[in-house]
């Protein structure tokens, strides 16, 4: 059995999930209104897999028998700075994310709740992945100091994730 405390701490992190999903299609936008089609298609990509993310917590409460709640999302950031801006707010708002899961197992391992503990180790090895692919891009854009060409270099490669 689920702790209120616990089942309303998923539902939020849920709803986040989804936060997440909006906030990535924003920049998806963007990249398409600035001719970037490799990050366009990239964070469209991303969208998809945030869905994915709220959909398991979304199975995840149904299972144990709680209720889900949808909230409202809001507004995402539509303006950046460029294109390094794009993945430097990506990874800044993935380490929110991991936090946040690292938050729900402190709960779940208070709560003595050995199955949503058990859950949450997959969102733990989710985040390093989604760290580590930031971090990739952002790294190998600094290696020409965000050159242009090395922008357009990346852009070719994002287009084939
Ligand atoms: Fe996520
Ligand atoms: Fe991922």
């Amino acid at each position: 059995m689920i702790s209120k405390q616990l089942a309303e701490a998923l539902n939020t992190q849920m709803n986040f999930e989804f936060d997440s999903a909006n906030l990535y299609l924003s920049m998806s936008a963007f990249a398409e209104g600035k001719n970037y089609p490799g990050a366009a298609h990239w964070f469209r990509k991303q969208v998809h897999e945030e869905q994915e993310h709220a959909m398991k917590m979304y199975k995840y409460l149904v299972s144990v028998g709680e209720k889900v709640t949808i909230k409202g999302m809001p507004d995402p950031e539509t303006e950046f700075a460029g294109y390094v801006d794009l993945f430097k707010k990506a990874l800044e708002h993935e380490r929110i994310v991991t936090s946040r899961i690292n938050n729900l197992i402190e709960i779940a391992q208070a709560n003595k709740d050995f199955a949503a503990n058990s859950f949450l180790q997959w969102f733990v090895d989710e985040q390093i992945e989604e760290e580590e692919n930031l971090n990739n891009i952002l790294d190998r854009l600094a290696l020409t100091d965000n050159s242009a060409i090395s922008i357009v270099m990346m852009d070719d490669r994002l287009a084939s994730r």
